[in-house]
């Protein structure tokens, strides 16, 4: 795909940005001419993404960041340090952080469950809501926020009672938060992969991988690239009139 500069100083913030999808989007930012602030609990997989960054877009201001986005004060160091280096907020956010832990309903543990729920949902609803409120006291003019939901939060997948409960809950959030956040600019839309070619399915039994490829209409897994064109587009003002839509990522997996 040609390189065009539909983000050219959007200040974005990328959780997870460390490998998958959320890596695929702060290097498909940044083609677009966007500074990026990647974050990652895993600070050295952060680094990574940056030294990637920092070869292919020599002169832009990007920077790494770590932050656990379960937890509240960590969210908030992350934003209070974005404002400090840059002198505003970020104007973009992508909630790529994520996690499985996947196992069958009758063998999950309590643990199991509340960690996805923690790192998924709450992270969620914790980033969008420092970064809104950053974007609110500034003033700004209008924001993005893009949140990665999940194709099994529609529609389930064996062994995946916590994921697709956290997805299904993204999705929601999502739309409330257009409604309450419009009024200020900010417009907040959700992605929805299927299953794409990441750390996060290299752990899925070849088996299972087996069946769920038999079921994608276009016969192949995805790429992340492929998840961060749809961000890309969310981000950008192609889509300025878009707010509260989740658009699927998938392949035609459930259609
Ligand atoms: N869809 C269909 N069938 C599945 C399945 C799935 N998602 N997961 C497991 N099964 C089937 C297996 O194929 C197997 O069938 P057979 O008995 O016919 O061989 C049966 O369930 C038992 O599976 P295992 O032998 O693997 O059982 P286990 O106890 O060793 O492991 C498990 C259970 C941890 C759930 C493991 O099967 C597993 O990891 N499944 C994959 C779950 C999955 O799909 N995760 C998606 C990760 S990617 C992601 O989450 C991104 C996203 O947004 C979609």
């Amino acid at each position: 795909m040609a390189a065009s500069s539909r983000l050219i100083s959007r200040l974005t913030l990328v959780t997870g940005g460390g490998s998958g999808i959320g890596r695929a989007v702060c290097q498909r930012f940044a083609t677009e001419g966007a500074s990026v602030i990647v974050a990652d609990r895993n600070e050295e997989s952060a680094n990574q993404t940056l030294e990637l960054l920092s070869r292919d877009h020599k002169g832009q201001d990007h920077m790494a960041l770590g932050v656990d986005v379960s937890s509240k004060d960590s969210v908030e160091k992350l934003v209070t340090s974005i404002q400090c280096r840059y002198f505003q907020p970020a104007s973009v956010c992508v909630n790529a952080a994520g996690i499985t832990q996947d196992e069958f309903l009758l063998k999950m543990e309590e643990e199991d469950f509340d960690k996805v729920i923690d790192v998924n949902l709450k992270g969620t609803f914790l980033l969008t809501q420092a970064v809104s409120k950053a974007l609110v006291s500034a003033g700004s003019a209008k924001g993005s926020i893009i949140t990665v939901g999940s194709i099994v939060g529609k529609v389930g997948n064996v062994g995946q009672v916590n994921y697709s409960a956290s997805k299904a809950g993204v999705e929601g959030l999502t739309r409330t938060a257009a409604k309450e956040l419009s009024k200020f600019g900010i417009r907040c839309n959700c992605v929805l992969p299927g299953f794409i070619t990441t750390p996060m399915t290299d752990k899925v039994p070849e088996k299972v991988i087996d069946k769920l490829t038999s079921m994608i209409p276009m016969g192949r897994m995805g790429e992340p690239a492929e998840v961060a064109d749809a961000c890309a587009f969310l981000a950008s003002d192609d889509s300025r009139y878009i707010t509260g839509v989740s658009i699927e990522v998938a392949g035609g997996l459930f259609i």
